[in-house]
Formats: structure tokens, sequence, C-alpha cells
């Protein structure tokens, strides 16, 4: 492998129109949740790679923002869900400051959607149907993990994963305590179609007592 000293590589001047498609008020769904259904079901059907994948920010102690990507798992009038460990960094965010926000982002259709809210803890039932769905070795390296915490070096992660998949061959096994999900209740939304020369479409949803009042922002 070789390796560069280079800590600047030129992007500046890297762009792209997109002209593909347009978004207008007369296609969007009165209903967010409706909308945003449409859309992650046409990024599946264009084979768009981890449609499901969602940069998800929180917020620190000290206020400081921090972002990672998750996968969302459920999504329906309730809010977007997704799975960790209920000791991560992210979920010791979510405990001081339950406010969250993510972004979607599927460049095969030159869209993006954008969703704040609150989270909430999913139903101990609801953590443990999907985790019961994951295939087995997704469920020991779940429970190897002490996810967000420093480790020595990799070899004690896998043998920590080998003891526990001895321990429990070729079962499943059950969901721990430190690991579940959260669900997003979203008080905004978002839809971003790229357009040409940076006019972009930009509808936003926003959450008015009980209705969602929908206004076009500017790119
Ligand atoms: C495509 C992709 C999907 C991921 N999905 C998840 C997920 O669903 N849950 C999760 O806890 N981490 C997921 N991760 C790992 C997170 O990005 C992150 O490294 C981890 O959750 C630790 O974050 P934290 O230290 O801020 O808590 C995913 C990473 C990528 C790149």
């Amino acid at each position: 492998l070789t390796q560069s000293n280079n800590a600047e590589i030129g992007v500046a001047d890297l762009r792209r129109d997109y002209r593909q498609r347009f978004l207008n008020e007369s296609q969007i769904h009165a209903d967010p949740f409706v909308q945003f259904a449409n859309w992650l079901a046409e990024a599946i059907t264009a084979e768009v790679m981890e449609p499901n994948a969602m940069s998800l920010a929180t917020v620190d102690a000290a206020g400081q923002p921090t972002v990672r990507i998750v996968l969302l798992k459920h999504s329906d009038h309730r809010g977007l869900a997704f799975y960790t460990n209920y000791q991560s960094r992210k979920a010791a965010e979510l405990a001081g400051n339950p406010r969250a926000a993510v972004a979607f982002w599927w460049p095969e259709l030159e869209r993006s959607v954008r969703v704040e809210g609150t989270t909430i803890k999913t139903d101990p039932s609801e953590s443990d149907a999907y985790f019961a769905r994951r295939p087995f070795a997704s469920q020991i390296g779940a429970v190897a993990s002490d996810q967000s915490r420093p480790v020595e070096n990799r070899s004690i992660l896998e043998a920590r994963f080998d003891e526990l998949r001895a321990a429990h061959p070729g079962q499943s096994i059950p969901r721990p305590e430190n690991w579940g999900g959260y669900r997003i209740v979203p008080h905004r939304f978002e839809f971003w179609q790229g357009r040409q020369s940076r006019l972009h479409d930009r509808i936003e949803y926003l959450r008015e007592g009980d209705r969602w009042v929908i206004r076009r922002l500017q790119p």
C-alpha cells in the first residue's frame, strides 16, 4: 500500500448539475410520513446502495453536535426507528438531550431527506422482536461489542465473539438489555430534489399543533 503525505486533494471544482427530476407542490402528499415512504420505496427500486442508511446527529452536554450513520429499520406514523447499543456515545447523548436529526442522501435519484424530532426508546417488546430477526452472527456481534468504548486491539474483540458463539452453538440468543431501538418522533421533514443550476426544489413540512404546514424553501 503506498501512502501519500498529501493532506489536500483538489475537490473545489468537482461539481455536478442535477437534472433528472423535479419536485412540486402538486406531486407531494399532504402527509410527510407517506411522502417519505414513497421516496424510500423509489430509492429501493432505484437500487440505491443502503437506501435506509441515514446520518444521525445528536448533541452532547457541551452542545457539540456529533453525527454517525445508522440504518433505518421501521418507518410509520410513529416515527423513524433505528437500533443501537444503549451504552454507546449516541445513547449517552440522547439520554442528556433527546433531540436528534437525520439526513438521507440518495445520489442515484439526486434526492435528500432531512428529519428533525425528539427521540424515545422503542418498546422492549419491539426491540426483542427486531433482535430476534437479526442473523445469529449479528446478534453475537452486538453482544460482543461495548460500542463506543476503547479496546486494546482487534483480537480481544474477536476472542469475545468466538467465546460467545461457542457458548451459544447455532442458536438464537435473547436481546441483551443494553441493545435496543430508538424512535425519532419528527416535527420537521424536508424533501430536497436536486435541480439544474443549483435551483434545487425544497419542500418543508413543519408540525404545528395537529397539522403539518407545507412550505417551499429557497435552495
Ligand atoms: C452504513 C452504516 C450503517 C450503520 N448502521 C448502524 C446501526 O444501525 N446501528 C448502530 O449502532 N451503528 C451503525 N453503524 C455504525 C455507526 O455509524 C457508529 O460507528 C456506531 O453506532 C457508534 O456511534 P457512536 O459512538 O456515536 O454511538 C453503521 C455504520 C454505517 C457506515
